[in-house]
């Protein structure tokens, strides 16, 4: 087989085979195949696509390119969750113990963010002593002793994704429908998952800006997901605004906390609510959503998915005092608020525009060596619907030094109207 001929056969609009795609992902990561050759088929990628089946081999090869989890000796089924990313998205802290509390084991590998703020291991490391790397052993007995274990990804979890994505990025070939699902859910199954529960989300603050090319990404990962035997949804999700109050790394965890407590944003709150039901019933605990709806409600309202989290930052080495007094988390030296100019009522927040402005105070990353400040990063007061008088506080800016563009942009990130705006749902749709 030559690398030229599978070139050619893409260029020209037609599917490649099992073996095909094995050969090339095998030969790549090997170093066999070049990455001018590699990166010639990734742009017949995007201009010619590839059809649900080449996805599954090209997802399959990727998966089998390095070391893969095996979580077999943990009991029952292992659902797995992952966000397309958004800003202020702490949904895995909160969906995560609370899924556990009603008995659905979460092994849950995790990477570090690069962009607007933190990832899900960067927001934990907000808590004191938090230890996010643990030995084989010590991850599969805690999630089978309290039935939740969250740690850092192993260095060699898909190499094929590891290429081919710093070669995407490099040759404006990364935003390929077939090649993001594939990426995606080749390190699904390479972490051990069962089932897979996907929140792809939509807008401003997305990867995916609009509802149509969402829906597309979600149907093929959800194809992709069946087709190799670990049953998938994907719930498409808004992220226009950004997501609940909080978007930094300490004040995300408090609102992981506030929402486990019952006492989080309406929309984030149900958000959650919704990814933790399609996860049990995935992992078998429910036959149908309503009925896991209501017992995670319970397990909110009766504080036992707020006792999982603390047993979990526990197992981890955390403390957890911080829980009935948030000032024990990072603290930044200056509150900055920014209040309404006008009478009116919030149009829109630009998710995107508050990212960057949470990134420019340091609480994510522009390049991978980047050092997070967990302190800074942005409150939102008021979200999108409501109304406000001028001189009204609609964000508090909390910084430790150069704040000047962040406040410029978190300004210009809100939209005041007159008239009362319509505002979208929080769910638009479930694909499965
Ligand atoms: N996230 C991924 O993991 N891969 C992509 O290609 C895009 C987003």
């Amino acid at each position: 087989m030559r690398m030229v001929d599978l070139i050619l056969k893409k260029r020209n609009g037609q599917a490649l085979s099992k073996d095909e795609i094995e050969f090339m992902i095998n030969n790549y990561v090997i170093g066999e195949i070049p990455d001018y050759q590699m990166s010639a088929f990734t742009m017949a990628v995007c201009f010619n696509g590839m059809d649900n089946n080449e996805v599954s081999y090209l997802t399959h090869a990727m998966a089998f390119s390095g070391d893969t989890v095996d979580l077999s000796a943990i009991r029952g089924v292992k659902v797995d969750k992952h966000s397309s990313g958004g800003v202020g998205d702490k949904t895995s802290l909160i969906v995560l113990p609370l899924v556990a509390s009603i008995g659905v084991p979460v092994a849950k590998m995790s990477g570090r963010g690069l962009g607007h703020t933190g990832g899900t291991l960067d927001k934990l490391e907000a808590i004191n002593g938090f230890k996010i790397e643990l030995s084989n052993d010590d991850f599969i007995n805690n999630v089978n002793e309290i039935g939740i274990a969250l740690v850092g990804q192993t260095s060699n979890l898909v190499p094929a994704d590891k290429k081919l994505y710093g070669l995407r990025d490099a040759t404006g070939t990364v935003e390929s429908i077939p090649l993001i699902a594939s990426s995606i859910m080749s390190k699904k199954i390479a972490s051990g998952a069962d089932a897979i529960v996907l929140d792809v989300k939509v807008g401003a603050g997305a990867f995916m800006k609009n509802i149509n090319d969402a829906r597309e990404l979600a149907e093929i990962m959800v194809s992709i997901g069946n087709n190799l035997n670990r049953k998938t949804v994907a719930i498409l999700s808004n992220m226009n605004e950004p997501l609940g109050y909080e978007v930094g790394n300490a004040n995300e965890i408090k609102e992981v906390v506030d929402v486990l407590k019952g006492k989080g944003e309406a929309k984030l709150t149900e958000l959650c609510l919704e990814l933790a039901s399609n996860m049990a019933v995935l992992g078998g605990k429910y036959t149908n959503k309503a009925e896991a709806h209501q017992e995670l409600n319970e397990s909110i309202s009766t504080g036992k998915a707020l006792e999982k989290f603390k047993e979990f930052v526990l197992a981890q080495g955390g403390n957890v005092d911080f829980i009935n007094d948030y000032k024990l988390l990072p603290q930044a030296k200056e509150h900055i608020s920014i209040t309404s100019e006008n009478d009116g009522y919030i149009s829109s927040i630009n998710a995107e525009e508050i990212g960057i402005a949470a990134m420019l105070l340091g609480a994510g990353r522009k390049v991978k060596t980047d050092n997070i400040d967990y302190a800074v990063g942005i409150t939102i007061c008021k979200k999108t619907g409501e109304q406000v008088k001028k001189g009204d506080v609609i964000a508090i800016i909390h910084s430790n030094g150069q704040h000047t563009d962040s406040i410029a942009k978190t300004k210009a990130a809100f939209e005041i109207q007159t008239s009362m705006p319509t505002v979208d749902p929080i769910i638009y749709d479930v694909i499965q």
